[in-house]
């Protein structure tokens, strides 16, 4: 059955110089029928005259193009000039569709200003630099579909394909490669989270049950219509100008290791976002995580003993300067991405790596015995000298609190008898110890009991030994 909207469209193209164009109309109808725009009841609607979801609420026929007059040529016989004028015609503010946040944010965004954004081919055809920053390098407007049927969101291609095809090195850096690397996010499913998320939303869709739908795509990281470089970095834990615009999740925190009670904010809740918040989406309980998986929220939580400053400053606060390495202090915040990153020291954001748990440098998650050494990631802020190395000054040995055997507890066990970092310490957060201190390891400490001025330790190693600590509490 031909549908009024084709018969506006046949006449369009009947009186007007579209000839050429005849054949594609019929395959564009296919999916145009199931998409957004295409939709008798819900679909575009500019021009009263013509039925909703018509063609001909884009394509005019000749003679009336919106003032003005035949001859001057839109292409396509559009209602006006084929670029992101014409969507803003009907998308100017958020709406209901809340990943695109409207023309102002769209205006300053990286994909609308930068004069290499505009798709190389070869499939969909290539277009060239006169199309820069138009919404059609990545959207069809008469929707687009493929081996797994509609494409959502009106997109050309699926997913990370779409990044892939510009994020492959040329012209922009190689995100496609980050993904190739053995430890990474996994983005390549046909499983989605949906686009339109609202004000609230079922944590299940990103947690291990009932259906597993673990996965990132680019787009619950990136909001492609805001995705902009920081004009001065932010600090931690604002999130970069990146990543701001996706959904991502709140936390009000309670007594140490107890869960914080959390609040979804959508994508289009703009106000401050900070990084964490992000990865708190699929990285704490507020989903059900993978029984291997820990809840970084509740181990990060400011009211612990002990923890990475993550969302607050540390609680350790007489780190000496000299401990850290690069100009870290202790009353610095750190983001998740300051440790989770590409190895390669180019390429932001962690995508993917070639050490496990996406780390930017090696951490075997093991206790092991090994020679640490000063690549290893930890020495990116801790001192290498002070932590790990046996043949450095006593002075500087001392300027870390754990005065073990002379004075020198890191650099003795790290550097003379080859304890990694992680046979005592645990990373993120400790929901019951100072110092990130951990037990039940092995080798490592099997009892820990904390005092005034310091500490005793049961090893795997040794019995019971006291320690006391080179500067107060
Ligand atoms: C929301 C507005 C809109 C609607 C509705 C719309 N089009 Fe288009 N159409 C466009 C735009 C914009 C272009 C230019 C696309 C580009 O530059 O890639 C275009 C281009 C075309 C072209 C040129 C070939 C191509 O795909 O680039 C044909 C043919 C076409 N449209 C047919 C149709 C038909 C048939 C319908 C209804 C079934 C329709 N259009 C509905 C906006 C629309
Ligand atoms: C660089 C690629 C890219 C460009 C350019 C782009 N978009 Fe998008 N757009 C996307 C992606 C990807 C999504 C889906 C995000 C998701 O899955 O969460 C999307 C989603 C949308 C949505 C919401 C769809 C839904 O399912 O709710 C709208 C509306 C939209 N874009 C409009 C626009 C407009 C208008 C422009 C131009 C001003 C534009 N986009 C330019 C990539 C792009
Ligand atoms: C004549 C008005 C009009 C124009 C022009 C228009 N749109 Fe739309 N668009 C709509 C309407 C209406 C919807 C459906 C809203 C809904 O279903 O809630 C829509 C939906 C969308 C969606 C959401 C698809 C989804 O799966 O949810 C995207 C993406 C989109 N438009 C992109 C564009 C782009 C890109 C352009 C310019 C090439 C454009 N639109 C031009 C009216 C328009
Ligand atoms: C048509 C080409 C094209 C497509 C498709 C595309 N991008 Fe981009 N993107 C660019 C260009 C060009 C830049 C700027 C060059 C650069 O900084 O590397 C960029 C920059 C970015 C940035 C960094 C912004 C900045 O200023 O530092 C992010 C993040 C990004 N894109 C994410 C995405 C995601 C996610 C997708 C898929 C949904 C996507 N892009 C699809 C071309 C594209
Ligand atoms: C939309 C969901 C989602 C978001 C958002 C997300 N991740 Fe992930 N991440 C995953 C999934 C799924 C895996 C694979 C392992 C799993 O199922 O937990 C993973 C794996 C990881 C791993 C590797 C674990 C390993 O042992 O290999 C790290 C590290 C990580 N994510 C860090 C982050 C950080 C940092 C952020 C925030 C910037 C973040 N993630 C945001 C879903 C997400
Ligand atoms: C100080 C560095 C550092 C920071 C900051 C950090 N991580 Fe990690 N992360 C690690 C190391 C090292 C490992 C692997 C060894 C381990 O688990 O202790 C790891 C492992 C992980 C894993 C895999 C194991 C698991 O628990 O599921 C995930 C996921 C992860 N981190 C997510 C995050 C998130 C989310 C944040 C921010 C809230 C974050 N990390 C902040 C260093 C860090
Ligand atoms: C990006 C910088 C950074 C990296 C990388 C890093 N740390 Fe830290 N770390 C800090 C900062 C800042 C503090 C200070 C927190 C405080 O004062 O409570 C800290 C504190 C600590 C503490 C003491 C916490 C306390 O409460 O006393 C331990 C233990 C620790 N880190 C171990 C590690 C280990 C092990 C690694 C390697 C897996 C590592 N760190 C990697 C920045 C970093
Ligand atoms: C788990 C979250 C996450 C996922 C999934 C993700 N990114 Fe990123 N991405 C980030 C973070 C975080 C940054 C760094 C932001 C900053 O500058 O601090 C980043 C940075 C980028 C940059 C800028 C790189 C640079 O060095 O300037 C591009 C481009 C980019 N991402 C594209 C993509 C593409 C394309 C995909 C999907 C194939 C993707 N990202 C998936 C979190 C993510
Ligand atoms: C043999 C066990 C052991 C190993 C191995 C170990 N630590 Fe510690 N660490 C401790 C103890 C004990 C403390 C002091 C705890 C307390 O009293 O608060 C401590 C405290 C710290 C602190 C707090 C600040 C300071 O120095 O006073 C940092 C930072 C730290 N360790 C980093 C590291 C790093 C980095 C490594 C690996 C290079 C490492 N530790 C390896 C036992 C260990």
């Amino acid at each position: 059955m031909v549908s009024a909207r084709y018969l506006h469209f046949l006449r369009a193209v009947f009186y007007g110089s579209f000839i050429i164009l005849m054949i594609a109309p019929l395959r564009a109808g296919v999916t145009y029928d199931t998409s957004k725009h295409g939709n008798p009841d819900t679909g575009v609607f500019r021009n009263p005259s013509d039925v909703r979801g018509a063609c001909a609420q884009c394509h005019e026929s000749h003679g009336s193009r919106d003032g003005v007059p035949n001859g001057g040529t839109f292409d396509h016989t559009l209602f006006r000039t084929d670029d992101e004028t014409l969507c803003y015609e009907c998308h100017t503010t958020p709406g209901a569709h809340e990943i695109y946040p409207g023309n102002l944010l769209w205006a300053d965004s990286t994909h609308a200003l930068s004069p290499a954004m505009y798709w190389p081919g070869p499939v969909p055809a290539e277009r060239n630099a006169s199309d820069a920053g138009k919404c059609v390098n990545c959207h069809d407007p008469h929707g687009a579909d493929d081996a797994n049927g509609v494409i959502p969101s009106m997109l050309r291609l699926r997913e990370e394909t779409l990044c892939y095809g510009c994020h492959d090195g040329s012209p922009s850096k190689d995100i496609k490669a980050q993904f190739a690397r053995t430890y990474r996010h996994p983005v390549a499913t046909t499983a989605r989270h949906d686009a339109t998320e609202g004000t609230s939303v079922d944590p299940a869709r990103f947690g291990a049950t009932p259906d597993n739908n673990r996965h990132a795509e680019c787009a619950d990281c990136h909001n492609t219509h805001v995705a902009r470089a920081d004009a001065i970095a932010p600090l931690a834990p604002e999130a970069s100008q990146r990543i701001v615009g996706v959904a991502r999740i709140e936390v009000l925190n309670g007594a140490a290791g107890t869960r914080p009670v959390y609040t979804w904010r959508g994508a289009g809740d703009l106000s401050l976002a900070s990084e964490y918040q992000i990865c708190f989406k699929c990285h704490s309980s507020w989903t059900e995580l993978p029984a291997v998986r820990s809840d970084h929220a509740t181990l990060t939580n400011p009211n612990n003993p002990s923890f990475h400053p993550i969302q607050a400053e540390g609680k350790n606060r007489n780190i000496a300067p000299e401990a850290f390495a690069n100009g870290w202090t202790w009353d610095r915040l750190v983001y998740c991405s300051d440790c989770h990153g590409s190895d390669d020291p180019f390429v932001r954001g962690p995508h993917g790596s070639s050490f496990p748990s996406i780390l930017k440098a090696s951490y075997p998650a093991s206790p092991a015995p090994r020679t640490m050494v000063d690549s290893d990631l930890c020495f990116s802020c801790h001192r290498y000298d002070v932590y790990a190395n046996a043949g450095s000054a006593n002075a500087t040995q001392q300027a870390s609190r754990f005065n073990g055997p002379n004075g020198r507890g890191h650099a003795f066990h790290i550097g003379e008898q080859q304890v990694p970092c992680y046979a005592c310490h645990t990373t993120h957060g400790s929901t019951t110890r100072p110092s990130l201190i951990v037990t039940g390891r092995n080798p490592g400490i099997t009892s820990y009991t904390q005092s005034a001025a310091g500490g005793t330790c049961t090893a795997t190693c040794h019995g019971s030994q006291s320690y006391s600590v080179n500067y107060p509490r």
